[in-house]
């Protein structure tokens, strides 16, 4: 199995789709709605965790001139923690929760759409096969001890304080 990182990371982009149509296509009843947020959740936490700790720093250091492209996808990955996190800690019945995950598809889509046709080609170009699939290999050893449920909103609030203050 390749473990170039750029393929991981597409493929797990593609599940995401994948979800975000069955929710929007073939969920029929809320409780089936609900199951695919929670699935959506944890595989967003995961798939943000491994670009933040792995891809994005080394990226960032190993190829300059995608900086400023790394700078904005943090911001939207911090869009989409909040956005989960709410989802996380709210009343599932509330009549704010599926528009709620209605944004955070808009985003998540927007994001993707975002690293995979402008910068993620920088990176295959930028950087040899052997730097992604050691990029990818780190990324599948990290895999199973990463975060899969999203910060609680009261965690979230006291990180942004702490960056505040
Ligand atoms: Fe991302
Ligand atoms: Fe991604």
């Amino acid at each position: 199995m390749s473990t170039d990182a750029i393929v991981l990371l597409k493929a797990d982009h593609k599940e995401v789709a994948r979800l975000f149509t069955e929710f929007e296509k073939k969920a029929t009843t809320p409780a089936r709605k609900r199951a695919i947020v929670g699935k959506v959740l944890e595989a967003l936490t995961v798939h943000t965790y491994l670009e933040n700790e792995v891809l994005y720093p080394q990226v960032r250091a190993e190829v300059p001139a995608l900086e400023d492209h790394i700078l904005e996808s943090y911001e939207e990955h911090h869009v989409v923690d909040v956005l989960a996190a709410e989802l996380a800690g709210m009343d599932q019945t509330s009549e704010r929760y599926f528009p709620k995950f209605t944004v955070l598809m808009e985003n998540v889509r927007h994001h993707v759409k975002e690293e995979e046709e402008e910068w993620f080609p920088q990176v295959r170009a930028a950087l040899s096969r052997t730097r992604l699939s050691e990029m990818g290999a780190q990324m599948l050893a990290m895999k199973p001890d990463a975060p899969r449920h999203p910060a609680q909103p009261s965690a979230l609030k006291k990180a942004i304080d702490a960056v505040i203050a």
